[in-house]
């Protein structure tokens, strides 16, 4: 199964960050250096994608200039002769052609965003990934999926998931488990549930933001109806799908940073500052200062 295409939502209103994103997009919020767009993009790249579909929405233009030449820049870094800041312009510009961008044009839910791509993607399968999550991890994400759907037939599913507590289930989807896979990180899914009651939930294994979808998904999305919070949700066309389709978990390696809530903003700052050697031991030592360290 070669997966060459992924689709990025990004018509999100970033309400949980106010005010930061009243007039930027959440996807453009910096994590040390770099917006979050471009981590989930550069994610995707190291797993093999070849082709980037971005479902945007009104007030998201940026998120296509990033991904573009900025020419005066361009221009003024090489008169001044800062190399090193143009080797990372360069190493972040897509190649002619790879990204497509498409609108959703009203918050109808996730499923909707997926749907919006469906003429980009066509025929084949496909990865999507939700920018607000990131993983820390090398290889990434993306591509531990990728691995893990070699190993499976050609009409197979894939979801990342993890171990969430049972106070925070109602917050996400939640996939039951069936039987193991023999390859021990990944398990057939037994069901799945959007954001269920408190209490309800069949496991604690949260679906994250990553998938490996069927094209198929896009059929039963057409006729999807709301589901929970009134929208459309990408959990009830792949509970669809499921009648006809396998799915399985892979429960990846790494750390996962939710960067749509402050704390979790704040946290992967971190974490990837502190993954880095050009910033570890300058910010633990300010650090300390705030932490009230020895
Ligand atoms: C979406 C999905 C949900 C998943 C979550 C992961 O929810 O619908 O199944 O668990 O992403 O972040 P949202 O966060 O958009 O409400």
């Amino acid at each position: 199964m070669k997966i060459r295409k992924a689709v990025f939502p990004v018509a999100g209103l970033g309400t949980r960050v106010l005010p930061a994103t009243k007039a930027m997009p959440k996807e453009m919020l910096t994590i040390v250096d770099k917006p979050l767009i471009q981590y989930v993009v550069d994610e995707a790249k190291e797993a093999g994608i070849e082709h980037f579909i971005f479902v945007t929405g009104r007030n998201k233009g940026v998120i296509e200039d990033h991904f573009d030449r900025m020419f005066e820049l361009d221009a003024t870094l090489a008169a001044r002769g800062k190399k090193a800041e143009m080797e990372i312009l360069a190493r972040d510009q897509p190649e002619a052609g790879a990204m497509s961008f498409t609108r959703q044009q009203a918050p109808h839910g996730l499923g909707h965003a997926v749907w919006c791509a469906r003429d980009i993607v066509g025929n084949e399968p496909f990865a999507v990934v939700l920018p607000d999550e990131l993983v820390l991890n090398t290889p990434g994400c993306l591509a531990q999926m990728i691995e893990a759907a070699s190993q499976l037939g050609d009409k197979s599913n894939l979801i990342a998931v993890e171990e969430v507590p049972a106070h925070l289930t109602h917050q996400y989807g939640i996939c039951g488990v069936g039987k193991r896979h023999r390859h021990g990180n990944m398990f057939e899914i037994d069901g799945m549930v959007e954001k269920p009651p408190k209490g309800t939930a069949p496991s604690n294994l949260s679906i994250t933001g990553r998938y490996i979808l069927q094209p198929e998904i896009f059929k039963i999305l057409e006729t999807q109806e709301r589901g929970a919070g009134g929208e459309i949700q990408l959990t009830d066309a792949m509970i669809g799908l499921s009648k006809t389709q396998s799915f399985y978990g892979v429960e990846f390696e790494g750390e996962r940073h939710d960067c749509g809530s402050k704390a979790g903003f704040l946290r992967a700052n971190i974490a990837y500052a502190m993954a880095r050697d050009d910033l570890r031991d300058g910010l633990r030592a300010e650090m300390k200062k705030y932490l009230d360290l020895p």
